[in-house]
């Protein structure tokens, strides 16, 4: 079994790598050896000759696409270089796993809504993004689909955030130590992702007879951690948790303008990937915790 995971330096792809190289949790007839992690200085996506000379060396039977161009204000001036990662390269890979009869997982965003519904989101429900991030992220599920319209998974997740790199939970960390108060969002809703219970989600997948041993459509699934809250909240709860005292003010995505806009409520509903593979969801504060815990560890 040859597994390749792209991205290995963003937050998912760290998360993967620490759950292989720690855990039992693998599955008995995987090893930590099956898994081969490349970040951009082994396999750099920006180009298609790149991508191609390295596949035509390398075959793998699954492959965790966990690369993508992920500046969500930056993408409005970067539309192109999004669009060549989060979209061409996905269609790409989306090629060469078919040719390859490999199966490939591919991450995508909550940001594919635009926000605007009442209800928790399904999988059928109908995209319109509103940024430019997210109409790559858009375009490269729906190019996946068309090239590979077997045996690929696209799991969109929201807000993810881990003890690595950059992320809403290290920022607020930093900014609530150096400052008395600060003014967080309130009117955008949604739930948080802690990148070690998406990174286990995948790993019970690809160890599931339905995603292993049977040829299935490709299908779309929605993950991120049980429960629904504001950026405020999510503020608020880092602070007591690290006992920080700092004020936390609510402000409206009017009152804090961002090139990119964001959509107003994208809470997803998660029943198919329950009922489909069996993942058990952690709620979002006992999640918080256990990232907390590690970061604290750490410093
Ligand atoms: N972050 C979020 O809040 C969020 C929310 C919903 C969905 N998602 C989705 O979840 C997935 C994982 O996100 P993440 O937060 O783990 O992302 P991340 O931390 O930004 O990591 C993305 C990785 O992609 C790599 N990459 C970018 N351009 C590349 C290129 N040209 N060649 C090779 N590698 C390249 C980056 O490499 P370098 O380290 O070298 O730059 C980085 O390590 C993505 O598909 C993202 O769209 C994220």
């Amino acid at each position: 079994m040859r597994i390749l995971v792209t991205g290995k330096n963003g937050q998912l792809g760290r998360s993967i790598q620490k759950i292989v190289n720690t855990d039992t949790k693998i599955g008995n007839n995987q090893s930590p050896n099956d898994f081969i992690f490349v970040g951009r200085e082994d396999l750099d996506l920006s180009s298609e000759t790149s991508i191609s000379r390295y596949f035509n060396n390398n075959k793998f039977d699954i492959i965790i696409n966990c690369a993508a161009y992920t500046q969500v204000d930056r993408a409005e001036q970067e539309a192109e270089l999004a669009n060549q990662i989060n979209h061409l390269v996905v269609k790409q890979l989306g090629s060469i796993a078919s040719n390859q009869r490999a199966k490939l997982i591919h991450i995508s965003t909550d940001y594919v809504f635009d926000g605007e519904s009442n209800k928790p989101y399904l999988e059928t429900d109908t995209p319109n993004p509103i940024n430019a991030y997210s109409r790559t992220k858009l375009a490269g599920e729906k190019a996946l689909q068309t090239v590979m319209p077997m045996n690929a998974l696209v799991i969109r997740a929201s807000w993810l955030y881990s003890e690595y790199g950059n992320n809403f939970v290290k920022t607020m960390l930093k900014l609530g130590k150096e400052r008395d108060e600060l003014n967080v969002i309130i009117d955008q809703m949604g739930s948080p992702t802690y990148a070690t219970d998406l990174a286990d989600a995948i790993l019970e997948i690809i160890k599931h007879k339905k995603f292993r041993d049977v040829a299935q459509t490709t299908q779309i699934y929605h993950y991120s951690n049980e429960g629904e809250i504001s950026w405020h909240e999510f503020a608020k709860e880092i602070f007591k948790i690290e006992k920080i005292e700092c004020e936390v003010n609510p402000v409206t995505s009017q009152q804090y303008p961002t090139p990119a806009k964001r959509p107003r409520n994208t809470l997803m509903n998660k029943d198919k990937i329950v009922k489909v593979f069996n993942i058990k969801i952690s709620n979002w504060k006992s999640s918080l915790n256990a990232c907390m815990t590690i970061l604290k560890q750490k410093q």
